[in-house]
């Protein structure tokens, strides 16, 4: 794993094209720096839920609230970061190695996550020791 750094973790703006019947928003090559292999979706969240807790070891995501909106926390080894989504036209580019949480999660909430690579349980670092550790 490269060494990760919360600060650069980043908002990125998704194109929209306005339109009075509804607008469109577009994710595609341009806008993540990755080839899309996976999406999927946090949905019917209860309040109060908290998601994440985990690092990734190579997997990039883009992480949107399509609906509603929630905070991510995000940790390296040295600082924290906490970012608010709230908007499908912004989108969270989280890199490898940085630990991430989910929570206040608005009703009604919808978290897009588009992702770099299929789901591999052995890419996830789930222990906060570990993730530290494994940073090192
Ligand atoms: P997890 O990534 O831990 O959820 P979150 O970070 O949102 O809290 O995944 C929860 C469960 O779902 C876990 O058992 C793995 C499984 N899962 C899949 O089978 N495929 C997937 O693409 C994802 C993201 C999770």
């Amino acid at each position: 794993m490269t060494k990760a750094c919360v600060d650069n973790i980043k908002v990125l703006i998704i194109p929209k094209i306005k339109d009075p019947r509804g607008n469109l928003a577009v994710i595609e090559k341009d806008i993540v720096p990755f080839k899309i292999k996976r999406v999927y979706y946090l949905f019917d969240i209860p309040s109060g839920s908290y998601r994440g807790g985990h690092a990734h070891k190579e997997l990039s995501q883009f992480v949107i609230a399509l609906s509603g909106s929630f905070e991510v926390v995000l940790k390296d080894r040295e600082k924290t970061k906490r970012v608010i989504l709230n908007s499908p036209t912004k989108g969270l580019l989280i890199t490898p190695g940085i630990w991430r949480e989910l929570e206040n999660f608005s009703s009604g909430a919808v978290c897009l996550v588009v992702a770099s690579d299929i789901y591999k349980e052995e890419d996830y670092i789930r222990d906060f020791k570990e993730f530290v550790d494994y940073n090192k």
